[in-house]
């Protein structure tokens, strides 16, 4: 069997990147033949981001939420929150002993905080937490913990996943084979999606199109969307209009081939946010409304979540008795 994984971090709202990123080719994986899927809430990773304990309560309600709605299915998938999982913290120590710090000041958000610092001329690691610092051992916890091969993200993610799998090669080599290598699947056609700005949809860029905006709202945004000033009648270049990867994303081969040509033939602005938003809508109303009705019954998402927390632990527990023996520690009887 294939095992694939993949976590979300509850410190926000869902947007359109989390859901054609991480959620839509999760779910489509998980319904393949030969799988085992393990989808999760990162709520410890939520805690380096935020400390408003209500944000990371309703993001964990809204995320789950958005991942039934969108089709998972719980009896075929692991679905649970990180921080019901007690080996992934352990086991996050035991990659810690064996990560190396260097390859760690490597990582993209730790080295982004230090830049932004060193460009306002601050001491280096103002303002930085060692979770910030830690955030890729945790995340090869929870990767090599249920020994997925493939860890379907957006391309911001791959970078870890390639630490994740050095972490497991060296724990391996010092300790004998216990770990799977993990590989990173990236959706090329969404590997980024754009937000507002052109930048990527992100929340620390507050640039988002959440996935459950009402229409009314979802329209206003689409059509704060930033384009140039190409007039109606002027050709429009496609691949460089956020526009257009937000319409690619949600569209079938031949509606982007015919959006492609209309851009070529100079399709006014305000029409192709039309049909942005036309599209997304269709995609997103059936979700919303299941989402609505999931929203509104939080315990019985919570059932979900322990089942599936059971269901982890479950795997969980013997791997970690397995590796507390293989570095010399004593299993509690
Ligand atoms: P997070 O919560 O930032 O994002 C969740 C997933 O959504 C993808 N994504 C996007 N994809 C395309 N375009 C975008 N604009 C966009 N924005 C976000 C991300 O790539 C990601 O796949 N550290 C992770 C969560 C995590 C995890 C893990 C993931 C914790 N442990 C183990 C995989 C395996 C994170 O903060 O993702």
């Amino acid at each position: 069997v294939q095992r694939i994984l993949t976590g979300i971090t509850p410190s926000g709202t869902p947007h359109l990147g989390n859901y054609a990123g991480a959620i839509r080719p999760a779910i489509a994986a998980s319904r393949q033949q030969g799988v085992e899927s393990f989808y999760f809430l990162a709520d410890y990773h939520a805690l380096i981001k935020t400390t408003d304990p209500a944000r990371v309560q309703r993001s964990t309600l809204e995320i789950s939420a958005t991942w039934l709605a969108a089709g998972l299915d719980t009896e075929r998938v692991w679905f649970y929150r990180q921080s019901d999982i007690p080996g992934i913290p352990e086991l996050a120590w035991l990659l810690a002993c064996v990560a190396g710090k260097g390859l760690l000041n490597r990582a993209h958000a730790y080295k982004a905080a230090v830049d932004k610092n060193v460009a306002a001329q601050e001491d280096a690691d103002a303002g930085v937490n060692m979770g910030l610092f830690m955030y890729p051992v945790l995340m090869a916890a929870d990767i090599l913990m249920f020994k997925s091969h493939k860890v379907p993200v957006g391309r911001d993610q791959i970078q870890h996943i390639e630490m994740a799998r050095d972490m497991a090669a060296s724990f391996n080599h010092l300790y004998g084979e216990h770990f799977v290598l993990p590989e990173a699947e990236v959706d090329a056609s969404v590997a980024t999606l754009p937000g507002l700005d052109g930048r990527k949809m992100s929340k620390s860029y507050d640039n988002t199109i959440p996935l459950f905006a009402p229409a009314a709202e979802l329209k206003r945004l689409i059509f704060s969307i930033v384009t140039d000033s190409k007039a109606p009648g002027e050709p429009k270049d496609a691949e460089g209009s956020a526009l257009f990867q937000l319409y690619q994303a949600f569209a079938g081969a031949e509606e982007a081939r015919a959006m492609r040509t209309a851009f070529e033939d100079g399709i006014a602005w305000g029409e192709a946010k039309q049909a942005l938003f036309e599209r997304i809508d269709a995609v997103v109303a059936p979700m919303r409304e299941k989402y609505e009705a999931l929203i509104a019954e939080p315990e019985r998402i919570e059932r979900h979540l322990q089942e599936g927390a059971a269901k982890a632990r479950a795997i969980a527990t013997p791997f970690m008795a397995e590796l507390r023996h293989a570095v010399g520690l004593r299993n509690l009887a």
